[in-house]
């Protein structure tokens, strides 16, 4: 037969890069259930059960906490295109690749933007930004909280206060950190917030979990423009400047899910059951006991990498527990070793972009596989990887590191 038409039969790889990850299994189940048309009432109280099941993990009683159709960056860019307008002054925390991504967003739809910068491998101080909040008088502060490039956890305890002082909006991007570790919305008085589900949250990308303050939906609201086809009133109007996208305007999205149910796009049904269950997965286990899941395995990578004699990436304080980033060695082929991961024990590793391109591997433990056996694999099998490519290091040594790593709370320096 035609190798065209063959079956899909993927090999059973271990994902322990920076995301995706491997699906939980009961999201994967969910995800194959059948399709219901997106006004039927089964359909629309799933909507609103997301919708309440979205609200504790994202540590909030926001109540227009809901899914964007996409992938995490679609949740991103509807959340920009619809609280910056062309013109308005953003300020963007920058220490990776994906603060850059929310630069090149708002340079796209027209915003002023200003950045603060970190070097690769550290966080921006809260003084940093508080003063530059002070001289800019941004409009929108916009940050990512765990940025998987460089594997740094910006601190935003301070920034939703410093913004709503200032009179501006915030906006957080926590796509490789909702579902791993605390994402406090309403503690931290963050305006919005968005995710994606294939990092910690342990599904497939595709759907992008969102949560909205009533000032910064107040906001949204005011540049209303309902589709025309839709009829005349069957929205007010807001007075300010339409939203620059059609497909990413919350404030539609958001007539959609409300009680309205105004028509947008076709919700994307199967993504809807598998992010209802990635929560209800997260909201099972408990999110103090995922977080801690989380930051042992983040405990053990590290420890391990140590003992075998690795290098780890960047600010210890400020690490993320999900992704550690950790230098290749000298001498060693990068590539080569993430090659023999891939088809001699069937793991994935991370590679990484911009400047840390072929300087490190990152390597996540997130989801369905922040879990001892998982990390302890993936540590055996690079250590055998790298002692096969000329790098001694001794044998054993990482496994038992991390083992110990996993159960204690102090990491080894
Ligand atoms: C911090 C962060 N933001 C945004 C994205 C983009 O997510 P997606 O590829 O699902 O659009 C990623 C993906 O790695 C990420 O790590």
């Amino acid at each position: 037969m035609n190798e065209w038409y063959r079956e899909i039969d993927p090999p059973q790889r271990l994902l322990m890069g920076p995301g995706p990850v491997n699906a939980h299994p009961r999201v994967l189940r969910a995800m194959s259930a059948d399709l219901l048309g997106q006004f039927d009432p089964e359909m629309t109280a799933y909507m609103n059960e997301t919708m309440a099941l979205y609200r504790p993990i994202f540590g909030t009683t926001n109540r227009w906490t809901f899914v964007v159709d996409g992938s995490a960056r679609a949740a991103i860019e509807a959340a920009l295109v619809s609280l910056a307008a062309p013109g308005d002054r953003v300020l963007v925390l920058n220490f990776g690749r994906f603060g850059l991504l929310l630069v090149e967003i708002l340079e796209r739809l027209g915003a002023v933007v200003e950045t603060v910068d970190a070097p690769w491998g550290e966080v921006v101080p809260t003084a940093t930004v508080a003063a530059a909040i002070e001289r800019f008088r941004p409009a929108l502060v916009a940050t990512v909280h765990g940025d998987t490039s460089t594997t740094m956890a910006q601190p935003l305890g301070d920034l939703g206060r410093l913004c709503r002082e200032a009179g501006a909006l915030s906006y957080v991007d926590a796509t490789a950190t909702l579902g791993g570790s605390a994402v406090l919305a309403d503690q931290w008085s963050l305006d919005v917030v968005t995710a994606g589900l294939q990092k910690c949250l342990g599904g497939p990308s595709g759907a992008g979990p969102i949560t909205v303050s009533e000032r910064a939906a107040e906001r949204i609201f005011s540049r209303r423009h309902t589709e025309r086809g839709l009829g005349a009133d069957a929205s007010s109007p807001g007075r300010g400047p339409r939203i620059g996208s059609n497909y990413f305007d919350l404030a539609m999205i958001m007539d959609y899910w409300s009680e309205k149910r105004l028509n947008h796009h076709t919700q994307a049904t199967t993504m809807l059951y598998g992010a209802r269950e990635c929560a209800r997965v997260a909201l099972g286990e408990g999110l103090t006991e995922r977080y801690q899941r989380h930051a042992a395995a983040g405990r053990a990578v590290t420890a391990g990498l140590r003992a075998m004699g690795l290098t780890v990436f960047g600010d210890d304080a400020h690490r993320m527990s999900n992704v550690t980033g950790v230098y290749i060695p000298a001498q060693i082929d990068g590539e080569a070793v993430r090659r023999r991961m891939r088809e001699d024990f069937e793991i994935e590793i991370g590679t990484a972009f911009g400047p840390l391109a072929g300087r490190i591997w990152r390597i996540g433990a997130m989801g369905y596989n922040a879990m001892k056996h998982k990390v302890l694999i993936t540590l055996g099998a690079l250590e055998a990887v790298l002692r096969a490519e000329g790098f001694f290091c001794e044998p054993g040594a990482g496994v038992d590191a991390a083992l110990q790593a996993w159960e204690g709370p102090t990491q080894p320096a």
